[in-house]
This record gives structure tokens, C-alpha cells and sequence, in this order.
């Protein structure tokens, strides 16, 4: 599968981009990175990092949005992520890679309009100004993956609203009206694709990968803010990777069909609303949620990828 991946790395955006890399069915074709979890510019380096650890140097890293649609401020998130993004790991201040601007990722998405999907696991505002940019050939793109939202389940940043879509919310509209087809794994699974500090330690001793020596402290980080926010909490969880495992294994995710609006106004800012009553049927929008998965197989699916033993 060609993938075009949307990012704000982030610890989470990380295992997503390692599991992208390593995963023998998925193309990565290029990197946009943005605000989120950390800035732009950060996002951007850290991208880059990780490809070069994995001698990808030829992957392009994009350059994508610093701030919301709405002109606000950003908040950055070092408490969960590190002052850098990558937990306790700094990663070099200059780094090399295949740095593109971003009217590039339209070159990727005219040379395999065919084939390709986008996966955005950030504030969608670069993938919102992609579609205003060039509508006509952004409707075209087959199939749009994105994390975010919370249906019917409490959110992470207020108690409704899900990180990516309250950062953005006018973005997420702007993606969730144009795209042909939108697949979203939300707070309702992704919450629950926990990894531990065990199974982070068995990936080290198992794989021979360049990533190997950063999963362990990486993990370790994200864990013991995820342990602190909610006592007994045994890992954490690592939202990004679920759409990558959604849409390589879709028989092992329960979806719906359904249309799916974002809050914009203050005090409901980043909710997700969708016709979840049990009388509601699919409905041909073509928006379909991930609602349930089989952990067992998600872990096991992870573990084989980052282990390289597939
Ligand atoms: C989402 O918010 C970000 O902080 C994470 O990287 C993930 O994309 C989870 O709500
Ligand atoms: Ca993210």
C-alpha cells in the first residue's frame, strides 16, 4: 500500500512512522509534518530523524502547517511527548533528509493517484490546505485514513473532544466534507492499543532494527505519564499506529458507516458526532468509524512488524 503520512511526531506519531518503515506491505512516499504535539519545526526534524535512521534518506519530508486554520495559538504537549518529541532521546539539531516544501506532496499524489492513501495522525490543517489548495485533485485521493476524534467515549484534551480534532476542528471539517472516502480510528480503540514497558523491552531483545535502542526509553516516557494521569494504567496507549493496523488488517476492526461532524463553538470544541443509535444504519456517506478491534491480534500484528519477523 502507497502511503502519503500527515504527522506531528510525538512519541506515538513515531511508532507510527517505525511501523510504516518497517512494515513490508506499506510505501511510504513522503512525510508532511506539523504543529501538535510539538512544532513544526521540531516535527520536521524528528521526521527526518527517523527516516536516516533507517538510511531513508530519500523519503521526502514535507513541510506542513505551524499553526490552526483559526490563527490560534498552539499548545505543545512536552509532558506527554518531551521537550523534543521523542521522550528522554534528543535528536540532533540538524538533521539530514530529503527536506521538500509543501506544494511537493502534490507531485506524490498526481504521480500515484491510482493507489495512494493519505494517513493523517496530527491536526489536520496541512491536509485541509491541501484540499483548498487543489480541490479537484485531493478528491481524487481514494482513500483518507485519519486518527482522531471520540465517539460516545470521554476525550483526552476535554472531557468530549479528542486531541487532533479539538486542535483543529474546522481542518477536520474541511477533510471530513471533500475527501471520496475517510476511515477513522478514534479515542474508542485506539485507547486500547496499549503497549507495555514488557513487550517495548521483548521488541529490543527480539529485533535487530536501527530503531531497536529507541523503543525501550521511548515507551518508557510515554508510559509514565499515561501511569500518572490514570494509576493502574499498565503501558500506554499508542493511538497513531492504529490507523496504519486498521487499514492493513480491516477484518479485524469493527466499523460504521456514518456522517461524521465536528464541533467548532467554544464549549463543545473537537466532538465527534455521528449517528450512533442502535436503530441508525450504515448510510453511504462513506465515513467509517473504527469502533471496535481484537487487541490480541493488534499487539501480536505490531510486535511481528517491529520485530522485523514477518
Ligand atoms: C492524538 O493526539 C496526539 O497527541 C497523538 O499523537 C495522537 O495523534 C491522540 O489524541
Ligand atoms: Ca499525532
Amino acid at each position: 500500500m502507497k502511503v502519503l503520512l500527515f504527522c506531528d511526531p510525538g512519541i506515538d506519531d513515531s511508532l507510527a512512522i517505525i511501523y510504516a518503515l518497517m512494515h513490508p506491505d506499506i510505501e511510504l512516499l513522503g512525510i508532511v509534518t506539523s504543529y501538535g504535539n510539538v512544532s513544526k519545526d521540531q516535527a520536521t526534524v524528528n521526521a527526518a530523524y527517523l527516516a536516516g535512521l533507517a538510511g531513508r534518506y530519500d523519503i521526502p519530508v514535507i513541510s506542513g502547517a505551524e499553526f490552526p486554520l483559526s490563527g490560534e495559538n498552539t499548545v505543545y504537549y512536552p509532558e506527554i511527548h518531551g521537550s523534543q518529541g521523542l521522550g528522554p532521546i534528543r535528536p540532533p539539531g540538524s538533521v539530514q533528509g530529503n527536506y521538500q516544501e509543501f506544494h511537493y506532496l502534490y507531485k506524490i499524489i498526481e504521480g500515484n493517484i491510482q493507489d495512494l492513501v493519505i494517513v493523517d495522525v496530527g491536526r489536520s490543517t496541512s491536509l485541509a490546505a491541501a484540499f483548498n489548495l487543489n480541490q479537484s485533485l485531493m478528491t481524487k485521493v481514494k482513500k483518507i485514513s485519519l486518527m482522531g476524534g471520540a465517539f460516545l467515549v470521554p476525550g483526552n484534551v476535554t472531557p468530549m473532544a479528542e486531541a487532533n480534532f479539538h486542535g483543529d476542528p474546522i481542518a477536520a471539517n474541511v477533510v471530513l466534507k471533500y475527501a471520496a472516502e475517510v476511515v477513522i480510528s478514534p479515542l474508542n480503540i485506539t485507547n486500547s492499543a496499549i503497549v507495555t514497558r514488557e513487550i517495548a523491552n521483548f521488541i529490543y531483545n527480539q529485533s535487530a532494527s536501527p530503531f531497536k535502542n529507541l523503543i525501550p526509553p521511548v515507551t518508557d516516557y510515554y508510559s509514565a505519564y499515561y501511569q500518572k494521569m490514570n494509576p493502574g494504567m499498565k503501558g500506554a496507549p499508542i493511538h497513531d499506529v492504529i490507523p496504519f493496523y486498521q487499514l492493513m488488517n480491516p477484518a479485524f476492526v469493527l466499523t460504521k458507516e456514518r456522517k461524521i461532524t465536528v464541533l467548532t463553538c467554544q464549549e463543545g470544541r473537537g466532538t465527534s458526532e455521528a449517528d450512533l443509535r442502535s436503530s441508525s444504519r450504515n448510510d453511504g456517506s462513506k465515513r467509517f468509524i473504527g469502533l471496535q478491534f481484537d487487541y490480541r491480534h493488534f499487539i501480536s500484528d505490531f510486535i511481528k512488524i517491529m520485530v522485523n519477523k514477518v
